[in-house]
């Protein structure tokens, strides 16, 4: 391969660095800045007279110090590092900033000699993600609440009522001493058939809205009802176990758990074709797992699980955010031809 002979002239280096929108400084083996551009000033509030020469642990947040020890003792040492990386800077205001940094040796000759840095400040996208996120999961626990309310009046007020009708529809052609023509006594069995299945169908419909046996009974017991609707009426084999004691888990946690399963069975059942389910919950020292597979026609994921919601995949990003609304994690592993697997791990 031929090296193309291009370099840029020193001049040009020196405009790059001063003139970057990133702030960029190197700084010496003891941590002392030695050059900053005009960036720097803007990110750290001090004019660069102020910053040559002081110590860039000056600059970090408390907390921080340990993560930029951390990052130069790696470099050092030729180990790996995640970079971009971020660090927290408190600026001459006082007002601490989140930058995204990333973080490299000047070597001349063999000689280490200092480290440079490129920074971002990422403070505002980082809070316009977190409201984002908060956003996302009020509107989840609004959602759930929503539910809750309309499964309970579904059962109340027109569950019970329907009761009732039936009841007296049983009661018109059952009564000894009530006298009906043939015609007329089929006319109010055929209603009374009519009244139970609408009772039935209501029925259902405030299950899959909020299952009782969830608060009821728990997860464990609402999962193998789960698993018992498939084999029943799906016609999948779907298996439940549990590993560990089972602790009590806290509501939201059975609930959000509950919606993850629900939602990968729903996809199990409907774009996988898969003929086996196992679920699988798992206590371990501090956190449990949950674990959905099929033996379905698996897909293609997309790159990062963060691209769920814009590729059009709601129902995955659903469970993402519950996963997180719970402090847990969820991962994703399919293949096509070879299932699909939902992984939950939540703290507890
Ligand atoms: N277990 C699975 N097996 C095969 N394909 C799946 C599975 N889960 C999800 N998919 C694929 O990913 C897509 C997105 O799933 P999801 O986000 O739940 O949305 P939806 O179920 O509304 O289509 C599905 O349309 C399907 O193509
Ligand atoms: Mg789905």
């Amino acid at each position: 391969m031929i090296k193309p002979k291009f370099e840029l002239p020193e001049q040009s280096y020196k405009y790059l660095f001063e003139n970057a929108n990133d702030a960029m400084w190197v700084q010496d083996m003891k941590g002392n800045i030695v050059a900053a551009n005009k960036a720097c000033e803007k990110l750290t509030g001090y004019t660069r007279k102020e910053l040559i020469g002081t110590n860039v642990e000056k600059l970090l947040s408390k907390e921080f110090l340990d993560l930029a020890r951390e990052v130069r003792r790696r470099l050092l040492g030729g180990e790996s590092l995640n970079q971009p990386y971020e660090q927290q800077l408190i600026r001459k205001d006082g007002v601490a900033r989140i930058m995204k940094m990333v973080t490299s040796l000047l070597i001349i000759g063999e000689e280490v000699k200092n480290f440079q840095h490129i920074a971002r400040d990422v403070t505002e996208e980082k809070q316009l993600q977190e409201n984002i996120r908060l956003y996302s999961q009020l509107c989840i626990k609004a959602q759930e609440r929503e539910r809750g309310r309309i499964a309970l009046e579904l059962h109340d007020d027109v569950a019970q009522p329907l009761l009732l009708l039936s009841q007296r529809l049983d009661m018109i052609t059952t009564r000894p001493r009530t006298k009906l023509s043939q015609p007329f006594k089929e006319k109010v069995e055929e209603l009374h058939i009519l009244a139970n299945e609408a009772i039935g169908r209501l029925r259902r419909c405030a299950q899959d809205l909020r299952p009782r046996i969830l608060d009821d009974l728990g997860l464990t017991a609402a999962l193998e009802w789960m698993a018992d609707d498939l084999i029943k009426n799906q016609g999948i084999d779907a298996r439940v176990e549990v590993v560990g004691t089972g602790q009590n888990l806290p509501d939201e946690v059975q609930l959000m758990l509950f919606r993850i399963v629900q939602e990968a069975l729903g996809n199990a059942r409907r774009h996988a074709e898969a003929s086996s389910v196992w679920i699988t919950m798992e206590f371990g020292d501090g956190k449990v797992i949950l674990t959905v597979k099929d033996n379905g026609k698996g897909f293609e994921l997309p790159e990062r699980v963060g691209d769920l919601a814009s590729t059009g995949k709601l129902g995955l990003a659903g469970m993402q955010e519950r996963a997180q609304l719970i402090g847990g994690q969820l991962r994703l592993q399919s293949e096509q031809g070879k299932g699909t697997t939902v992984i939950v791990e939540t703290p507890i």
